[in-house]
């Protein structure tokens, strides 16, 4: 079986891009993030303006929903360095160039959104905040398998659907109906993104089998969300499971295991001895993401039982 190279795949793929940005700009809604933030509940700050500072009863939303605003939000931040590393691996030129930029535009109302929301609503230190986007940033991103084609189009049809579930979860969280209906509406777009890298790598299994096999392997494998170089990524992120906005059951039955029905990779046909071990490994994964789903579920039940005891 030939191998494809970079280039190969990406020429190749070319008219199944073009088709299916027509697809996403005829299911793409126009909307606009200033009808999503409560504007008349903003105060001046202190500072050159000489408002009122931030304090933490400013606002009555739960802690964790901070918590994951924040990091959904420096997520979406540090657009810059996604737009680098696509734009350098699938291209400026033609379809491919097109979505680049089209996708980078959408991306970019994600963080305008909710940094407007956070700001009026008073949700968050905006001081903290600005230091964390700071730090972030500066850090930058690097994906992981930047320079293969394959790898990066899983990784996203994992990725954006990821945070499509993130968003709409830290919306409910909030018990805010604005803040859920803004996070909603992002949530939205984040589909969109999901079902186009899909498609695309979808059609891949067609072209490459065993490469586009590898590839999803590999990617499960070591899947870590993009906010992963946040500062305090770790606590945070258990906050965020132990409240159920994002956690190993969701991300294995909600988020991978979705995505590979779509592919069909237990169905795939023609892969050679690589694209076979692949596929296991896969297999193994799904039973490891199993196991570890079920002894957090476990934890995270014992937990909740102790502290209603304390009660
Ligand atoms: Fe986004
Ligand atoms: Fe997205």
């Amino acid at each position: 079986m030939t191998v494809l190279s970079q280039t190969a795949l990406l020429l190749e793929l070319e008219s199944v891009v073009e088709k299916n940005l027509d697809r996403h700009l005829s299911m793409a809604k126009e909307w606009f993030p200033h009808e999503y933030v409560p504007w008349s509940e903003g105060r001046t700050f202190d500072g050159p303006l000489g408002g009122e500072p931030w304090s933490e009863t400013d606002s009555t939303i739960p802690d964790v929903a901070r918590t994951a605003l924040i990091v959904n939000l420096l997520t979406e931040d540090n657009l810059p360095s996604y737009h680098h590393e696509i734009a350098t691996l699938f291209g400026r030129d033609g379809a491919w160039g097109n979505w680049v930029h089209r996708w980078t535009a959408e991306e970019g109302r994600h963080g305008t959104a909710i940094r407007d929301y956070l700001t009026v609503t008073r949700a968050v230190d905006p001081v903290a905040l600005e230091r964390a986007r700071m730090t972030h940033m500066s850090a930058g991103y690097v994906n992981a398998h930047g320079d293969e084609v394959l790898h990066s189009l899983a990784y996203v049809s994992f990725q954006e659907l990821a945070t499509r579930i993130s968003h709409r979860n830290t919306g409910k969280v909030t018990g805010d109906p604005a803040c859920e209906a803004l996070l909603a509406r992002v949530a939205a777009d984040e589909n969109l993104h999901m079902v186009f890298y899909r498609n695309l790598l979808a059609a891949a299994f067609e072209l490459a089998p065993s490469q586009a096999m590898r590839a999803v392997a590999d990617v499960v494998a070591d899947f870590q969300m993009p906010g992963v170089g946040i500062e305090g990524f770790a606590r945070k992120s258990v906050a965020i499971a132990l409240a159920g906005i994002y956690d190993l059951r969701q991300h294995r039955d909600d988020v991978v295991v979705p995505v590979l029905r779509q592919w069909d990779v237990f169905e795939v046909t023609g892969l050679d001895a690589d694209g076979e071990a692949a596929r296991e490994e896969i297999a193994a994964h799904l039973d490891g993401l199993e196991r570890h789903a079920s002894r957090f579920e476990e934890k995270r039940a014992a937990r909740a039982a102790r502290l209603t005891a304390t009660r």
